[in-house]
């Protein structure tokens, strides 16, 4: 799919990956919707783009606000024929802590409410719209992106409850693309090791550096770009379908 004048719809593109993606995709004049929650830099990011660029503020994990700001997405963009999914929250804790309380149910169901049941709300809901729109040459109506991790594949000690919430998405990838077939709408996976995002950002320079020498080659922190620039190819590519891709310098998690 050409990616000028599409509409993209990004979840959590109020920072990190989805912020490169927001700007990527509107640098190769896709019109772009940031859906992200009302306290995210969002509408900042939407008026400094400027041109059709929207700001949809919800919170993934709600029917009716996914559903409003994908009404107002779609009036805005003159469509939506690309969603990204890059909300997401990273937890940590372990199974039983140290001092013997075991962990929190609670935090374990928001960590998978938000990144695995958030991520196919807002697929169910997009894809709904999607399938009517009017296919081009090839036959194609629409993208999703989702955003898994490495930690889908190797969690670490205490990502019990983000692993699985991953490992979700990377799971529901292949039957989202061969339920979606038919209407011309395919449905791809990335799953990234470590990457510098406002996540990371925190971090003083030398763990930065500690992480990123975990990545053999290149030995540091992925750019955001470097994950927007594979969002492009997914939708540029129409055989890329019903797979999740690793996008991580042959990263693999050590134990923590
Ligand atoms: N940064 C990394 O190294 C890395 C590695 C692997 C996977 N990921 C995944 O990539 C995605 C983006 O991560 P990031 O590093 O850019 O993080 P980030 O914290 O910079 O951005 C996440 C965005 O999601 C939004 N968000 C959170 N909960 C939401 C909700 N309920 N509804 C709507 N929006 C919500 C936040 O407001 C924020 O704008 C996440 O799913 C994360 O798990 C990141």
């Amino acid at each position: 799919m050409d990616i000028k004048d599409i509409g993209v719809v990004v979840t959590g593109g109020g920072s990190g990956l989805g912020e490169a993606t927001i700007r990527a995709f509107a640098g190769r004049g896709a019109r772009v919707a940031i859906l992200d929650l009302a306290s995210s830099r969002g509408g900042e990011l939407a008026a400094e783009i400027g041109g059709s660029a929207i700001f949809a503020e919800a919170d993934v994990t709600s029917e009716e606000q996914v559903e409003a700001a994908l009404e107002r997405a779609s009036g805005g963009l003159g469509g939506i024929h690309v969603v990204v999914n890059c909300a997401g929250v990273a937890t940590a804790s372990k199974t039983v802590a140290s001092d013997g309380q075991p962990a929190s149910l609670a935090a374990f169901r928001r960590t998978v409410e938000i990144n695995l049941i958030g991520t196919f709300n807002v697929i169910r809901l997009a894809a709904a719209r999607m399938v009517k729109n009017q296919p081009n040459a090839d036959g194609e109506r629409g993208v999703f992106i989702n955003t898994a991790s490495v930690a889908a594949y190797e969690g670490q000690i205490g990502q019990a409850a983000y692993a699985a919430s991953k490992g979700g998405v990377v799971a529901m990838t292949l039957p989202i693309a061969r339920d979606l077939a038919r209407d011309g709408v395919r449905c791809c996976t990335i799953a990234p090791g470590l990457f510098l995002t406002p996540m990371l950002l925190g971090l003083p320079e030398p763990a930065r550096q500690a992480l990123g020498s975990l990545t053999p080659f290149p030995s540091r922190l992925g750019h955001p770009e470097e994950y927007a620039r594979l969002a492009m190819h997914i939708v540029e590519n129409p055989m890329l379908n019903g797979e999740t891709i690793r996008l991580d310098g042959a990263l693999r998690l050590p134990p923590k």
